[in-house]
């Protein structure tokens, strides 16, 4: 890889040495070179990559950590801030720079950098580069968004997400790497998995390709080596650096089916031993913090303790509005002691709470007059009709706050919204269907239409088909896609009509599978239908 050859300033060729001693000369030299940008390295820095995100019509943000040792505490790095140089260019080559400035890597946030551009052009892409003291990382590819009030002729995006690290290869990363001219990568949560690393031959859920590093991510520190782990994959890092990203968060960069201020330990059903809230706050505010170190977002989403902001909403002219949902922290606990099957008599209640009432409210007001053709809902779960086998229902999905779903849908109609469309994923198989205005009412008019993609690695290889899909797919007649295959979505939207492609990959236990197309639907603007094919 050119990136780790490219230079390395060796401390011991200076006479000094290389380990903790090593580190210990770079504290000491780094603070006294603060403005003068030649602090050295040991290794190079740059190997968690680079990363954009959250365009606007004017910028971007820009990500990179400093970590020349990412897999070791701290990352390698000595407990000083240091400053980072940032240029974003019209060219590859960087001969027209269009902005720079100097950043700060900070120990406190594991020396991750955050840079908010603004100022430069909308609709275009730019080029970036960092530079700490002698070292330069790759060039990354980012993109603005179109104006406001402006109509683009069509926006491009993929969904994804779900991408355990021990189940397969970032086949699906390297895939989208290539996918050309996306406006946006919407990154559905399931970033990490928290689960302690499996031994060879340990029996466990999914295959095993490959092992995480650790325990179970409890501390910031475990946090912090597991996005560590997983960023330095480089197909990861390469659609990380071809395109900006809408990162969000499900389950998983926490704990498993966390709910609120609730752990997936709450005390009922198969957990009957509690971790108490005031406990589970400690584990959310280091998963945060942790997650906000590694994605490409704006300070706004700083947490503060173990509150975070990261809902937020993103124009793309009047093409698009991306509404990007947190359906975890302000979420009842799962009804049922989320057990899924039959609803028990908690399912029903009036007052549901999915998204909070605060996000809601925000929501619907975003859907009130809102300027753009499609109506985006980028979130993380299943918010169709979902019947599973025997006719149950998924304690963890839309479908166990039935409440919440209806104020939701009853809102979006009253508002007459343009075209709503549901993007999730969570469940490890690629789903299309339609939404009724009554989900529980086969009769009532269809009002929003849903693509649900598959997990990138989760669960491994999977099969087009399965006995679970056949059943689901008799028992949900608007559900006109099952594939239970790893793989993402790619969308393409015009004012016209907006396709969906469902990709799909043969195999992820093994590396380079082909990109292969399960799936292509098409909705025309002003229709709630889905039609087989693109074009
Ligand atoms: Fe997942």
């Amino acid at each position: 890889m050119d990136s780790t050859t490219r230079h390395i300033l060796d401390l011991s060729r200076r006479g000094l040495l290389r380990g903790a001693a090593g580190l210990a000369a770079l504290a000491a030299i780094a603070p006294a070179r603060q403005a003068g940008a030649q602090q050295a390295f040991r290794t190079w820095p740059f190997t968690l990559g680079v990363a954009s995100g959250d365009p606007a019509p004017d910028g971007f943000v820009l990500w990179t950590r400093l970590a020349p040792e990412p897999l070791t505490p701290d990352g390698g790095m000595p407990r000083v801030a240091l400053p980072v140089t940032w240029e974003v260019a019209e060219d590859r080559g960087f001969a027209r720079v269009a902005a720079s400035g100097t950043a700060i890597a900070r120990p406190e946030l594991a020396h991750a950098v955050h840079v908010e551009v603004a100022g430069l052009n909308a609709a275009r892409p730019y080029f970036y580069r960092f530079r700490s003291g002698t070292e330069v990382s790759r060039v990354g590819r980012a993109r603005t968004a179109p104006a406001p009030g402006a109509t683009p002729a069509r926006l491009r995006f993929v969904t994804a997400g779900c991408q355990h690290f021990e189940h397969g290869h970032f086949t699906a990363w390297a895939h989208i790497a290539e996918e050309a001219d996306l406006d946006f990568v919407f990154h559905y949560g399931d970033y990490i998995y928290e689960y302690r690393g499996r031994v060879p031959g340990q029996p466990g859920w999914g295959p095993r390709v490959r092992q995480h590093i650790g325990e179970e991510t409890i501390s910031l520190a475990d946090y912090r080596l597991r996005y560590a782990q997983y960023r330095t994959d480089p197909d990861l890092q390469a659609a990380h650096a071809a395109h900006p990203f809408l990162p969000s968060y499900d389950d998983h960069e926490v704990d498993n089916n966390w709910a609120g201020p609730h752990s997936e330990e709450d005390g009922r059903g198969r957990h009957p031993v509690a971790v108490p809230p005031e406990v589970f706050a400690l584990r959310k505010a280091a998963a945060f913090q942790a997650w906000y170190e590694h994605m490409p977002v704006r300070a706004a989403a700083i947490p503060r303790g173990p509150d975070i902001t990261a809902y937020r909403r993103m124009d793309f002219g009047t093409l698009a509005r991306v509404n990007v949902l947190d359906t975890r922290q302000f979420r009842d606990d799962q009804p049922c002691s989320d057990r899924n099957g039959q609803p028990c008599a908690e399912v029903p209640r009036p007052d549901a709470q999915m998204l909070g009432t605060t996000q809601e409210a925000w929501l619907l007001a975003g859907m009130t007059d809102s300027p753009a053709r499609w109506n985006i809902m980028a979130q993380q779960i299943p918010m169709m009709r979902r019947l599973l086998r025997g006719g149950g229902i998924a304690m963890d999905k839309w479908d166990a706050y039935p409440a919440a779903r209806q104020r939701l849908l009853d809102g979006m109609v009253d508002r007459r919204t343009p075209n709503p469309v549901v993007l999730s994923g969570d469940v490890h198989v690629a789903l299309a269907s339609t939404i009724r205005r009554r989900p529980e009412d086969a009769e009532s008019t269809a009002v929003a239409v849903e693509f649900t993609a598959t997990s990138a690695t989760s669960e491994g290889d999977g099969a087009d088909m399965t006995p679970a899909g056949e059943d689901t797919l008799r028992r949900n007649p608007d559900m006109v896609l099952y594939n239970a295959r790893r793989g993402y979505c790619v969308s393409e939207a015009t004012a016209a009509q907006m396709t969906t492609e469902f990709v799909t990959l043969p195999f992820v236990t093994r590396e380079g599978a082909p990109r292969m197309t399960a799936a292509t639907f098409t909705i025309e603007a002003g229709q709630v239908a889905l039609r087989t094919g693109g074009g």
